[in-house]
């Protein structure tokens, strides 16, 4: 059943949170496929704006049909304007406020980007005639599951941060928007995405700073607990691939299937870089989840993804980035 890339080139994608980790990483794959972006991106200041904007400039560097508008997805006149413009007929909804811990801090900025923003694509993308809103949602909706790996199957799962029930919120939406309106959606589970120009806030980017700096990084559970790290690249490919299927409402897990523990992480970035962090352990917080482990046939099956960047080589291809990006650190190859 596997599907081939059938997004048309004609139409152009509108792909909100262009500017962020997984989205500037997508539209780059994109414009370099010759499809037309048309991104959205407020650069809020999550995460320093500069590494945004210069994602942008990167977009707007390459050879391609790329153009941006700086704004919020919560907007209706200017989601409206944009599907008025361009009319496209794909969305690639990857705009969110994507922090699980900093969720609990500001609970109500969640929801209101994550369920309102996502209810105003699809209430816009509706009125505007797009065929397929395909959006991220996570692996954090699965909260403490004890069903492992994690499967599409299982419904009765609980999340136990804001962020992880804003986002099983989204997808409640996105089935219901389908079932109403009959537009095809989406629902994409990414699991520990990491990767060159990965999100600063996450510990894969903590890791390699304090490997840099010195500075003390969390250290959750001493390293022991598990996640399904994911390479980006494996992830855009799962995007595109989702994209290019719409199939009424559907949910996909992208993950790798092999969880691994934190601590061997940490190991292997030393075995790299022959540097240490400096790790300060603490008991793990009340919304991080133990261990994430994704069973990743549904997406095997129905999209043709196949994830084929192990972590260890993952890992070497972000320390090579790293050090690229500063010569003061030196991989062990190097
Ligand atoms: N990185 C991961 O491991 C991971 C895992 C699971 C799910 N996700 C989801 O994938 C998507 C992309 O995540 P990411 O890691 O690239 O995060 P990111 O923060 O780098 O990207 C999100 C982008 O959305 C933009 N944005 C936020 N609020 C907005 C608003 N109101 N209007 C317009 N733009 C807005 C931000 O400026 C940012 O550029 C998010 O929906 C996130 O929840 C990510």
């Amino acid at each position: 059943m596997d599907q081939q890339n059938t997004l048309s080139k004609s139409d152009p994608i509108l792909l909100t949170g262009c500017a962020g980790f997984i989205g500037h990483h997508t539209a780059a794959h994109l414009i370099a496929q010759g499809h037309r972006v048309v991104g959205l991106d407020n650069c809020n200041n999550y995460y320093d704006p500069k590494i945004k904007h210069k994602n942008l400039e990167l977009l707007r560097g390459m050879k391609g049909d790329f153009s941006c508008e700086i704004g919020d997805i919560r907007d209706t006149a200017l989601v409206s304007r944009m599907f008025k413009t361009h009319k496209p007929a794909t969305v690639i909804h990857l705009a969110a406020m994507a922090g699980v811990r900093a969720s609990i801090d500001d609970p109500t900025l969640y929801t209101d980007v994550n369920v309102t923003g996502t209810m105003n694509i699809l209430n816009q993308a509706v009125l505007h005639d797009a065929q397929h809103v395909v959006f991220a949602s996570t692996s954090a909706v699965y909260g403490n599951t004890t069903t492992i790996p994690f499967t599409e199957d299982d419904i009765g799962i609980m999340p136990v941060s804001p962020y992880g029930a804003s986002k099983l919120a989204t997808e409640h939406l996105g089935s219901c928007w389908n079932y109403v309106h009959g537009i095809n959606t989406t629902a994409l589970r990414f699991f520990t995405v990491y990767g060159p120009r990965g999100r600063p806030d996450m510990m894969m980017l903590h890791l390699l700073n304090s490997i840099l700096t010195g500075n003390e990084v969390p250290y959750h559970n001493g390293g022991e607990m598990y996640r399904d790290w994911t390479y980006i690249a494996d992830i855009v490919d799962g995007i595109v691939r989702a994209a290019a299927r719409p199939d009424g409402f559907q949910v996909y897990n992208l993950g790798r299937g092999e969880p691994v523990r934190l601590g061997d992480v940490v190991e292997m970035l030393r075995a790299l870089t022959d540097r240490s962090p400096n790790l300060r352990p603490i008991p793990m917080p009340k919304v991080d989840i133990f261990k994430t482990h994704a069973d990743i046939s549904r997406a095997r099956t129905h999209l043709g993804y196949a994830p084929s960047v192990s972590v260890t080589e993952g890992l070497e291809a972000i320390v090579e980035w790293f050090c690229r990006e500063h010569p003061e650190i030196k991989t062990k190859a190097s």
